[in-house]
């Protein structure tokens, strides 16, 4: 029996197009849901609503179903609706009576938005450390090319010396900085939604928050009730945009090794075991992983547009268009994981070829130094000294043609 049945039957196709695929996509919220349950249940306790026995009885059980969830002895089902409901079935299933009594004082409008934001804390610490781990192996390949000089580029051109470990590092230097991005993410997560309950707070039950917050480590409550409903979808774009610049990253990292595999720049080889080869052309050796990287960083914006979309004009209140938010966040990082483990593996096997780099080094790449140098020990101007250097270059090119 649903948790809403008043007696009159629903109709079946109607039911399962509005769970969709929430019953599946709430499996990932069931620790936290567990999580949140306990400590809405000591609350209860604590305020006189639940007999010390019930609440141990419920917390006991909610950490057995939680394992058993984790072990794969159980799943959320279509008929459960989605992961509350069916947490619940399973308390009164087991308890009976006290299973029965721990709905009182939260609804599943607010349970939601407290899972969600236990599981936002976990995965972006998690992304966070994925994105840090590519750091590093881009320290590492800028410590195996010391000294490499490579051309920097503007416009696709050449524009003045750089090295490869001043490219691995400005990269490396841009995911860390992503990856702070995502640990600043957290702040719209920290507030306490639990007890905000359908999003009016519960008339005649005097629960307290405050404690539920502090068991649960959030930052703080939040208040009014009603604010609460009004921020959902919000701590997940923030998170979603937070993985969205750090995909931007991996997409362009990804672009540059696209460009500089290429027979025509042949800057650097990928090992064999991270290409692919062609079913017509014997020859390929194509570097689909960061094409695939490229592609899939387009993705996680996509999912960031979905979220921000769905809130769009939305009335204040509940609104179960809401639940369409879980999958292009859950999707966002989850595609974000993908990319950090390959590009962790991938990156420390990138080979530079020196030659090439030394022959694409062309003198121009020095023209501005050039001038620079006219100014800081000849006294020049620096747009008189930017003129001599181009008359230089010319007559350097002729002399040569
Ligand atoms: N699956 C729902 C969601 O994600 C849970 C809340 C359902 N609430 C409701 N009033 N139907 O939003």
């Amino acid at each position: 029996m649903r948790l809403w049945d008043k007696g009159e039957s629903t109709d079946e196709l109607v039911f399962t197009f509005c769970v969709g695929e929430d019953y599946i996509l709430d499996n990932r919220l069931v620790p936290y849901d567990v999580q949140a349950s306990q400590a809405h249940v000591r609350m209860l306790a604590a305020q006189g609503y639940l007999a010390p026995a019930d609440a141990e009885a419920l917390c006991g059980s909610l950490a057995e179903l939680g394992e058993a969830h984790a072990r794969g002895e159980w799943v959320v089902e279509l008929a459960d609706e989605d992961c509350h409901t069916a947490l619940e079935r399973h308390l009164t299933e087991r308890l009976g009576e006290a299973g029965k009594r721990v709905h009182l004082g939260r609804s599943r409008n607010d349970q939601v938005l407290t899972a969600l934001r236990l599981y936002l804390r976990e995965a972006l610490a998690t992304a966070a450390d994925q994105a840090a781990s590519v750091a590093e192996a881009l320290d590492e390949l800028a410590a195996a090319n010391p000294e490499q000089q490579m051309p920097g580029y503007t416009h696709m051109q050449r524009a003045m010396p750089s090295s490869v470990s001043e490219w691995a590092g400005a990269f490396a230097s841009e995911i860390r900085d992503d990856a702070e991005g995502l640990r600043a993410a957290q702040r719209r997560a920290g507030k306490n939604p639990l007890g905000s309950a359908a999003g009016y707070g519960t008339p005649g039950v005097n629960l307290d928050r405050e404690q539920t917050t502090q068991a649960l480590g959030f930052a703080e409550t939040q208040w009014p009730h009603a604010a609460a409903q009004l921020s959902r979808g919000k701590a997940e774009a923030e998170a979603v945009f937070a993985l969205t610049l750090l995909a931007q990253d991996y997409g362009r990292l990804a672009a540059d090794l696209c460009l500089f595999a290429t027979s025509e720049f042949a800057f650097v080889r990928l090992p064999a075991a991270f290409t692919t080869g062609s079913s017509i052309m014997p020859q390929k050796r194509n570097p689909d992983v960061f094409e695939l990287l490229r592609a899939k960083s387009v993705g996680v914006a996509a999912q960031l547009g979905h979220i921000l979309a769905i809130t769009h004009k939305m009335t204040s209140g509940y609104h179960r268009d809401l639940q369409e938010i879980k999958a292009p966040l859950f999707r966002a990082f989850d595609e974000v994981a993908g990319m950090s483990a390959v590009l962790a593996r991938a990156v420390p096997g990138i080979e530079f070829d020196s030659a090439r780099l030394q022959a694409a080094m062309d003198p121009g790449l020095y023209a501005a130094e050039r001038a620079n140098r006219y100014v800081t020990e000849e006294g020049m101007s620096f747009r008189d000294a930017y003129r001599r250097v181009a008359e230089e270059l010319a007559a350097e090119a002729n002399s040569q043609g």
